[in-house]
């Protein structure tokens, strides 16, 4: 059951009022891919499902599909059924006819002064076989078999990805910047063999020991009682290893070296079925256990392809740029799988936006030509905040734009829209998720006029509803805020929970299904976990998250892995994660703590809770503020009351507090808190 969360980003969201529209100019619409208004009616409700098959066409298939959509087992939808396909040659092989000498990947490297790589075709694919041939001859990796990859923005990464999909195995990325546990976490839980590391990886000027987790995560996973028996380190730079960690005789090799029998390795691409797992990728839940979103061949690839196409207005000639990182779901979908299946130049960078200074996007954008960008409001609020008139000074030209991950204010989405776009730039405000694999909301950028603060209606073949708790419609254009509903299936929804069917059919279904026993899609919408408003223009606006999940930056953290996180500090008794707004990050996490009797609070225990954070999960879950205090707020039973904590740090209502057990503590914590602040 998804329980009626007791805060939510949704409800500390600050309210707009309602924004104007913004045209695009005639010389993108002229040049879109899509720029006919028949296209939303192709993809109107009484086509569906074969409307997808616009999308699935966009594939190369080695047998063509005799289902579009199997609904025989609800949830558990299946897409282009009987259908036969291998992703890596679609994204790479096929283009080898026409584009064998086109820069497929261009990679940005740390320092600013070292080369740009351009990754052809040709040569992506040659890299692709090599590393291929290795996973199965060296590490005996089979079709269906998992691969973990902690791996940084390096090169190295979309090929490990694209040779796993080429020998039909399941590739997991986890995110560079998680640590070590977390990652041994997620090995455990996919049962994967193999991990795929790399010694090293620059940040910010510094080259940063990325082995040492490799170690760590092994050992996480062997506490969880699995047993990794490889782990194949890529150098940062081949031949010098930068990391402090020795390497472990008969598990840890250097790809470099392992690689040399493989040179010039070719691999055929297995044939799939478009149902077989393509990969998985973790996202934080409810509970302190991440979930793997297994993700489909046929379906996703298909998705994502067709949402590349129209939405980013992708074209093969484009110098594509998506800023993101490929350890999330937008870089799988938006930098690695969607525009090379469309077969366009995609870059891609290492480092962060603001180093060595907040011109180095723009610089790149200039040199490489880029003409559509895709980033995040968590960066476009960073480059507003420290190089506001940065984006003048280079000779670039965005035809299009990307925003997702967060809700974006509109007063930034004006800078991005003015500054960044230079006017001249469609935008997309793309609502999504780790889960959809792809866009759910969002404007067609040549047919539907931008709303700052608003993604837009549901895209081409979705069909979202706003429902109140009972289950009831909220309608359009009356201004209350609800769950945000999607009611049919489509191509790019992650398949299930990996191992987890029943969570999966819980967390996603089970809140608004309306017979468990029917097959028929219209009752099972797919319940999002976001609090949304519709206008009377159909566009919707995100409100945040309704569940206790914390979107910091773009990224999804758990309230439950916070919390245990801070519990395995021995003194502390209990912890409570709540958002608080941030002028950056747009939420960022603050800790509540409460000591075990016979401790006393002192600034070393903020930073003990501080640090415990970080090694269980990553620097990107350390919390704003960690605040100790003699008690939590709590129900009769006992419950901690997690509404009266963020209305304390965001200086909100805290609602009713007469009925708490201990109503006396929330003026402690106020006072505390508030004049900390
Ligand atoms: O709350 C929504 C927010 O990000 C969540 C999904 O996070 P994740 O799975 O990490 O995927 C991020 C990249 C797709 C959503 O439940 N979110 C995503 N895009 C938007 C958004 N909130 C507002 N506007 C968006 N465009």
């Amino acid at each position: 059951m998804t329980t009626q969360p007791e805060l939510s980003e949704a409800q500390i969201a600050v309210h707009w009022r309602e924004e104007g529209y913004y045209p695009p100019t005639p010389k993108f619409v002229g040049q879109a891919n899509a720029s006919e208004p028949a296209i939303i009616e192709r993809f109107g409700e009484v086509n569906f499902p074969e409307c997808f098959k616009e999308y699935a066409d966009l594939l190369s298939w080695d047998s063509y599909w005799h289902t579009t959509l199997d609904t025989s087992d609800p949830p558990f939808w299946k897409w282009f059924v009987g259908g036969r396909l291998n992703a890596c040659y679609n994204c790479v092989d096929r283009h080898l006819e026409s584009s064998r000498n086109k820069a497929a990947l261009i990679w940005v490297p740390e320092p600013e002064a070292a080369p740009t790589q351009v990754i052809t075709y040709q040569e992506l694919c040659r890299r692709i076989n090599e590393f291929a041939a290795l996973l199965q001859g060296f590490c005996g990796v089979r079709t269906g078999d998992r691969v973990t990859f902690h791996l940084p923005m390096v090169p190295e990464l979309p090929v490990a990805m694209l040779a796993c999909a080429r020998l039909g195995a399941i590739h997991s990325e986890v995110f560079g910047g998680f640590s070590g546990a977390a990652c041994g976490g997620r090995i455990a839980d996919s049962g994967s063999n193999v991990l795929v590391t790399m010694d090293s990886y620059y940040r910010n000027g510094e080259l940063v020991d990325h082995k040492v987790k490799a170690d760590e995560a092994v050992e996480a996973a062997r506490a969880l009682g699995h047993e990794v028996e490889k782990v194949l380190v890529w150098r940062r730079h081949p031949g010098e290893y930068a990391s402090e960690a020795p390497m472990v005789a008969g598990r840890d090799f250097f790809v470099d070296e392992v690689l040399r029998e493989y040179r010039g390795k070719l691999v055929e691409p297995v044939s799939m079925p478009a149902e077989a797992p393509l990969f998985l990728m973790y996202t934080s839940g409810t509970t302190g256990r991440p979930k793997g979103c297994q993700h489909s061949t046929g379906g996703y690839l298909a998705y994502v392809a067709g949402t590349s196409k129209y939405y980013q207005d992708i074209h093969p000639e484009d110098t594509y740029w998506c800023a993101a990182d490929i350890g999330w779901i937008t870089g799988h979908s938006y930098i690695v799988y969607g525009p090379l299946a469309l077969g366009t130049t995609s870059v891609m960078y290492e480092g962060v936006p603001t180093y060595p200074d907040a011109g180095r996007v723009w610089r790149i954008a200039e040199r490489l030509g880029v003409n559509i960008f895709h980033t995040a409001p968590t960066t476009i609020r960073m480059l507003r905040k420290l190089g506001p008139d940065e984006p003048s000074k280079y000779g670039y030209h965005f035809k299009h734009m990307t925003t997702v991950g967060e809700p974006i204010e509109p007063e930034v989405w004006r800078w991005y829209y003015d500054v960044v776009g230079k006017g001249e730039a469609a935008i997309v405000d793309t609502w999504w998720q780790t889960e959809t694999g792809g866009f759910l909301g969002s404007t067609l950028p040549a047919l539907q006029p931008m709303k700052p603060g608003s993604c837009g209606p549901g895209v081409l073949g979705v069909y979202p509803v706003i429902y109140d708790e009972d289950g009831a419609v909220i309608e359009a254009g009356s201004e209350r805020a609800g769950n945000i509903c999607i009611r049919n299936p489509w191509p790019g929804i992650f398949q299930t929970i990996w191992g987890q069917p029943e969570r999966f059919v819980q967390i996603y279904y089970a809140k608004y299904c309306r017979d468990r026993r029917s097959r028929d899609w219209r009752d099972w919408p797919y319940f999002a976990g976001d609090g949304a408003v519709q206008a009377a223009d159909g566009y919707f606006r995100i409100l945040g998250r309704v569940d206790d999940v914390i979107n910091v930056a773009g990224h999804r953290l758990g309230t439950k892995e916070l919390e245990s996180a801070a519990l395995t500090v021995s003194e502390v008794a209990e912890a409570a994660a709540v958002p608080v707004m941030d002028d950056v990050r747009g939420r960022a996490v603050e800790m509540y703590v409460a000591l075990k009797p016979g401790f006393a609070p002192d600034v070393s225990l903020e930073d003990k809770v501080s640090a415990a954070i970080v090694h269980e999960i990553g620097k990107i879950a350390r919390p704003k503020n960690v605040w100790l205090v003699a008690d939590m707020p709590k129900t009769r039973s006992g419950k901690i009351m997690r509404r009266v904590i963020a209305g304390i740090s965001n200086f909100t209502d805290v609602g009713d507090v007469s009925t708490l057990a201990n109503p006396e503590i929330v003026d402690d914590i106020r006072h505390r808190v508030q004049s900390e602040k």
